[in-house]
């Protein structure tokens, strides 16, 4: 697929996967969605790809859904729109390689939302977090009322829904909502070193670990502990782990080849 409104590039393992709609704050439309959509199947099947960038650039990172597409749909239209969007949010999010989001200017709505299907969230000193949708007379219809409460707690979330308010990338730094803000001309820097640390690792040993936190988050304690008891066994047959532990005696890096 050929993409208009993402530029997908990919430079030593890390694909920066940018969205590209600048003349509206990179609101997120139908389009984009497919696209993003079909990225994120091209790169996970990618295995010269070892770790993910979503950024919106170092001005805006995304203003939310479209909502000059939205006004008009009805509700029947929204399941259909719905169901697409939750598609690429789940796609995004159950990437087997590590993604990073890496955030300047406005992260609003259905932009913040997206956000939050990463890994990790890196945010420029000047980035803006919000989920505005109260003010439009709707709620946050990407995942935001599901996933913010289980990153930052009910409470912080339930204010920032029910308020609409915009907060800071400090404020956001403070209450979790990202892992770290860091300077805006560094922002993309500090991106891909991330991302690099991450790729140098063995990708089965990645996978499995991501795996492990994000089905055990849907897990009872019980039931987490046995899956994450499974994915230790089996990293046991992988020629990383023997390849790791052999670096590590003989006082070297590993070079993991992902087997
Ligand atoms: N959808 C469509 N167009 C948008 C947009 C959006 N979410 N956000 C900004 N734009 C457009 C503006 O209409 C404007 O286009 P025109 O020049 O053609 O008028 C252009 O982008 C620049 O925007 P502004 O002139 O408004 O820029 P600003 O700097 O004055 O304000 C802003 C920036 C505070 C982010 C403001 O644009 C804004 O409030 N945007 C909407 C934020 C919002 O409500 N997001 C939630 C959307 S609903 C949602 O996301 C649903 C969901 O849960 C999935």
């Amino acid at each position: 697929m050929a993409y208009e409104t993402i530029i997908v590039e990919i430079e030593e393992g890390v694909a920066i996967v940018k969205l590209n709609r600048p003349e509206v704050l990179n609101a997120l439309n139908s389009q984009v969605f497919n696209e993003l959509a079909d990225a994120a199947v091209n790169l996970s099947a990618d295995d010269s790809v070892r770790s993910v960038i979503i950024t919106g650039g170092d001005k805006v990172f995304a203003a939310g859904a479209d909502i000059k597409q939205m006004a008009s749909l009805n509700a029947v239209d929204v399941t259909t729109t719905d169901r697409q969007s939750r598609k690429t949010f789940h796609l995004l999010e159950n990437m087997p390689k590590p993604v990073i989001a890496a955030i300047a200017g406005y992260a609003l709505g259905g932009g913040c939302e997206l956000t939050l299907v990463a890994d990790v969230r890196i945010a420029a000193d000047n980035a803006k977090f919000g989920l505005p949708e109260i003010k439009l007379g709707i709620l946050p219809g990407g995942g935001g009322t599901q996933r913010l409460p289980r990153l930052i707690g009910a409470g912080k979330a339930k204010e920032l829904i029910l308020s609409g308010d915009i907060i800071s990338a400090e404020e956001a730094l403070r209450v979790n909502l990202v892992n770290k803000v860091v300077p805006a001309d560094q922002l993309l820097t500090e991106a891909k070193k991330m991302a690099k640390k991450f790729a140098a690792q063995g990708a089965v040993a990645l996978r499995l670990a991501k795996s492990c936190v994000n089905e055990g988050l849907r897990m009872d304690l019980e039931m987490g502990l046995e899956f994450e008891h499974k994915c230790f066994a089996l990293l046991f047959a992988t020629e990383d782990q023997k390849e790791g532990m052999k670096a590590f005696i003989e006082k070297r890096k590993p070079k993991f080849q992902g087997k």
